[in-house]
């Protein structure tokens, strides 16, 4: 019996995950390098200093601290700058109808983002009442594919996990869930997030009678 839905926002709700890699893409040539949109498949759901590592390490760059600390800023910098010419339209077309139609039924929502901007991105696209419970990447020690987002999503909701299923883009997004003992959505390409109980190319495709079916 499904008591909470959790939503991933970073190409879920939106697609800003298309803005986190034009970023990324970005830095990744000021190193000299390529940064391929399969590579990127790496970064997605991963907080921002692991995902700068997997860079550098495809890279075979070696930085210290406070150069990794310089540069993350500098991406996130241009994560904002493209953040912030958002309009609200640009959420994923039925996402917002989804989100209240979900909560008409009695069911509880949440947003579980690592993104540290989650809360920016919320307000931009004016959801940001939306939501029970919000979990970003400033209140998690651990990053994606750890539980830990979901199972501190779940616990502000006041629902056990095996009651909430999680919509996800991400790989680390889709084992977290798992690892939190959630029912999981795949938002994306099937060979990608094969882990999921189910895959859909689009948020809004999941019917509601899917969803409690799971
Ligand atoms: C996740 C994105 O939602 O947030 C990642 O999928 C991103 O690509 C991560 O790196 C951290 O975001 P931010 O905004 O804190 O740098
Ligand atoms: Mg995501």
């Amino acid at each position: 019996m499904i008591k909470a839905v959790i939503f991933d926002l970073d190409g879920v709700i939106v697609d800003t995950a298309h803005y986190h890699y034009l970023a990324w893409k970005r830095l990744a040539k000021e190193l000299g390098m390529d940064l391929t949109i399969e590579q990127n498949e790496l970064l997605k759901g991963v907080r921002r200093m692991r995902s700068l590592e997997i860079i550098l390490e495809l890279g075979g760059i070696s930085l210290n601290e406070s150069e990794k600390e310089r540069i993350a800023n500098k991406k996130n910098g241009w994560f904002v700058e493209y953040v912030d010419q958002m309009k609200p339209d640009e959420i994923f077309p039925g996402v917002k109808e989804m989100l209240k139609s979900i909560r008409a039924k009695g069911i509880k929502v949440a947003l579980a983002s690592s993104s540290k901007n989650a809360p920016r991105v919320i307000e931009l696209l004016k959801i940001e009442n939306e939501f029970d419970a919000v979990v970003d990447g400033t209140m998690i020690v651990h990053t994606k594919p750890d539980p830990e987002i979901f199972l501190l999503a779940a616990s502000k909701l006041g629902v056990a996990p095996a009651a909430c299923v999680v919509f996800e883009d991400a790989e680390a997004g889709v084992e977290a869930a798992i690892a939190a003992g959630m029912k999981c959505v795949g938002v994306g390409s099937l060979e990608q997030l094969n882990k999921a109980n189910i895959v859909v190319a689009k948020t809004a495709d999941l019917k509601f009678d899917q969803l409690v079916k799971l």
